[in-house]
């Protein structure tokens, strides 16, 4: 099986020569009508009235619907049914929906949206998760994961740090908005194809809202233009909007946000306000650490729940620490309700328990590393949540980086640099890395694919995943054709659709291909015996003869014969052997106990570990990344272009969420970075001025596809590196301060905390 040499992302050409199919390049059917979204210009009211009649009057338009003309329930929450598609009593966040517009052309919808009135009585606005606390305001009761016995451990310290720490929201910025388009069907069903990361929950919520069972909404996906987390729920109103018009206007309707109403309608990564204490014995070794964390939910469940769990499960990241309590409050709050971001809560918890460790090393007077070092994880040590690693990769991606980057050296280096230089200072952090694989929620982890040999011996894969430009179809049709011996040509995986997949988990928790991959390489498994039982018989072989397939051709005792792909499959077609497969895939030994939070939520882990240098102009506030250089395990990869550019592009937003990605609400609730004039994301320019991704060796997964590991969110997390990088040069330039533990770091706060002491002395 040569699949090892198909080092690209199969998508490639189609991109860059513009060849791709978004949403919106979709050939619409003539008479396609276009939404538009009404929403709330207030955080938090009742609603005294909403009058869309001056909207309805206005040439052109076909509706404008509003609560009263759902006939389903009004309701989209996932997990906790807290949320209405289109608000009837009461206003909860600064851009809550509350009416769509339907019309003959885009401009014309938008238009109507200004003549559309709401009369409200406005209620306090809360944007502080604390604040939101303290007044009960919880989306769940507070969940815990602990273990041994913190409050006798502290006793055992030689060194205890207590402080508050926190990290800021983060917008998704797919490139492509969100959007659905949907059609309605014979029978009174719709059909929608929605921009989702899962279309089964798009299929699921539209039934519910439009009254239907799930067998007369058919959801198809081709590719997202981005998801990054933001579209596993919310793409999900969108889609059901524009189902909800098409019924009600027996009309073709488009739906596709435009970039501003898309930043204000929808939810971010969560922010988080946590209070540890961190207590270690005189030589470095943690011994407890316990936390009490705030999560801003926004104004609805969404998947906070299940983000909580993955926060408290990453919140000792790649350290064994005996004793751990750790608290998840999750906190209403009148902004839209958050949602999942890559990492799912984790680089939260992880950007915690660092930001413990470095405290404890200032106050200690060591390098945060030395504490890193001495605390990774073992083989058999056991996480705060039960599970005991297994091939745990902690310490081996260690060492692999401080052979390969030498962290003595560096830190000479950087110390030598600070010393000639005034006003430009060096800082680095080394960022060990450990992320669970599977969705926290067991029950979501398991995946189908359907495969169909057409008579040509063309090959169609069907599955639940989502291809987003993660390249999960790329190593889809990787995995089927290396069962099946065929070429790239032979396969095709179509558009994920839940007529052909089923009750599918979205494809998020960087197990799309995992999951997928391993229903695809069941069904082909059961495909290709078949065919070579067909196979035995046409070329006469005996029990003992070795058959396979490979290049298209059976090979028998590792010698061609004539029977190629193409004959076998036509043979078996006139034979009437069945060529097409479904098969389910579930993952093993995983299980978890939610009342006791404990159990095994992962199949396995993913180790690495970065070392980030910055250089801050002191001045100016301003700052590069100088470089990142890591030592990822990726398993035993099967497409290095696709992982490597998996690492790059998790690394970049991972550090554009610590240093300049700045999500601010007024304190009325209004989102103020609306823009891409205000919201800055990392570009060329922001870029590490240099990046070296390693492959770990020696990592082998039984679990993975392929023996590979899941590579989607774990690197996004060597980005928490350069926050401390950054406050490593600040703390170089200004050794007296104590610099407030508050991502992101962007230049404006360097500035404030580099100076704000000195100000108020002056
Ligand atoms: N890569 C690209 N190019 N675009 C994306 O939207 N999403 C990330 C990651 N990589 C994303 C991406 C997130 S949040 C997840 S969970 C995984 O891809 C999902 O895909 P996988 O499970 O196939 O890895
Ligand atoms: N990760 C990402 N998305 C999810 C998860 C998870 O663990 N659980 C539910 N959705
Ligand atoms: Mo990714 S946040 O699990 O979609």
């Amino acid at each position: 099986m040569n699949t090892h040499s198909h080092n690209k992302h199969f998508d490639a050409a189609r991109h860059v020569s513009g060849l791709s199919q978004f949403l919106d390049d979709m050939t619409v059917p003539e008479g396609t009508l276009h939404a538009a979204v009404f929403y709330a210009k207030t955080a938090h009211a009742h609603i005294r009235s909403l009058n869309t009649a001056p909207a309805l009057a206005l040439e052109g338009i076909h509706a404008v619907l509003t609560a009263k003309d759902i006939r389903g329930e009004n309701q989209i929450g996932g997990i906790i049914p807290d949320e209405q598609l289109l608000a009837d009593k009461d206003i909860h966040f600064w851009g809550q929906p509350l009416a769509i517009v339907v019309a003959e052309t885009q401009v014309l919808a938008r238009e109507a949206l200004h003549l559309i009135e709401c009369d409200i009585e406005a209620l306090p606005v809360i944007t502080n998760p604390r604040e939101a606390a303290a007044q009960n305001l919880l989306i769940m009761p507070p969940r815990t994961v602990q273990c041994g016995n913190v409050d006798e451990a502290w006793a055992k310290c030689d060194v205890i740090v207590e402080d508050k720490a926190e990290s800021g929201g983060q917008e998704h910025l797919y490139l492509e908005t969100q959007g659905a388009f949907s059609v309605p069907t014979e029978g009174g069903g719709v059909k929608i194809v929605s921009s989702t990361q899962g279309p089964t929950a798009v299929q699921r919520t539209a039934a519910r809202v439009l009254g239907l069972p799930m067998h007369l909404v058919e959801v198809d996906t081709l590719r997202l233009g981005g998801g990054f987390g933001g579209k596993e729920d919310q793409a999900t109103p969108w889609a059901v909007m524009a189902a909800l018009a098409a019924l009600a206007t027996k009309r073709a309707v488009k739906l596709v946000l435009p970039r501003q109403e898309d930043m204000r309608m929808t939810g971010k990564r969560h922010p988080y306000s946590s209070d540890f204490k961190i207590g270690l014995t005189r030589d470095g070794k943690i011994l407890a650490f316990e936390a009490t964390i705030y999560q801003d939910a926004g104004a609805a469940a969404d998947l906070s729940p299940g983000v909580l769990d993955r926060t408290l499960f990453h919140c000792t990241n790649s350290y064994f620490i005996p004793n751990v309590r750790a608290t998840g409050i999750s906190c209403k709050t009148n902004v839209p309700p958050n949602t999942a971001f890559r990492g799912f809560g984790g680089p939260q918890g992880m950007f915690l328990i660092e930001a413990a460790i470095y405290r404890a090393a200032e106050q200690m007077g060591v390098e945060a590393s030395e504490i890193q070092r001495k605390n990774l994880l073992r083989d058999g040590d056991t996480f705060a949540y039960g599970q005991v690693t297994e091939r745990c990769q902690a310490e081996n991606a260690w060492k692999s980086a401080d052979a390969a980057f030498d962290f003595a050296n560096a830190q000479k280096r950087v110390a030598a640099f600070n010393a000639a230089n005034l006003l430009q200072k060096k800082g680095i952090a080394v960022q060990p890395i450990c992320f669970g694989i599977s969705f926290t929620n067991t029950m979501m982890n398991q995946a189908s694919a359907l495969i169909h040999v057409y008579s040509d011996g063309s090959v169609s894969v069907s599955t639940g995943a989502v291809e987003m430009g993660q390249g999960v179809n790329t190593k889809i049709a990787q995995t089927a054709m290396a069962v099946l011996g065929v070429n790239e040509e032979t396969v095709k995986v179509q558009s994920t659709n839940t007529s052909r997949a089923a009750n599918t988990s979205p494809t998020a928790a960087s197990a799309g291909a995992d999951l997928n991959g391993q229903a695809t390489k069941l069904a082909a498994e059961a495909l290709r015996d078949r065919l070579l039982a067909v196979a035995r018989k046409e070329l006469a072989a005996n029990e003992n003869d070795e058959l396979v397939l490979q290049n298209e051709i059976v090979r028998k005792n590792g010698v061609n014969t004539d029977l190629t792909w193409k004959k076998l499959v036509h043979t078996a077609f006139m034979q009437r052997v069945k060529l097409s497969e479904q098969a389910q895939y579930s993952t093993p030994l995983i299980h978890f106990d939610k009342t006791t939070m404990q159990g095994r939520p992962f199949a396995y882990h993913v180790y690495g570990t970065a070392l980030i240098e910055v250089t801050v102009d002191c001045l100016r506030g301003i700052y590069e990344v100088d470089s990142v250089q890591v030592v990822h395990d990726f398993g035993q990869s099967f497409n290095r272009t696709v992982d490597l550019g998996q690492a790059e592009g998790a690394i970049m937003q991972g550090i554009g969420w610590m240093t300049m990605e700045e999500v601010i609400y007024a304190e009325n609730g209004r989102l103020l970075t609306d823009a891409l004039s205000t919201y800055k994301i990392p570009d060329i320019y922001a870029a590490p001025k240099h990046i070296d991704v390693r492959f770990l060796e020696n990592s082998d997964n039984p679990l993975g596809l392929m023996n590979s590991k899941a590579v989607g969110e774990p690197p996004f997390m060597y980005g928490i590196g350069a926050y401390f990088a950054l406050m490593n040069a600040m703390k170089a330039f200004r050794p007296d301060a104590t610099l407030l533990l508050k991502a992101p770091m962007s230049p404006e706060r360097v500035l404030t905390e580099l100076y704000e002491t000195v100000m108020e002395i002056a």
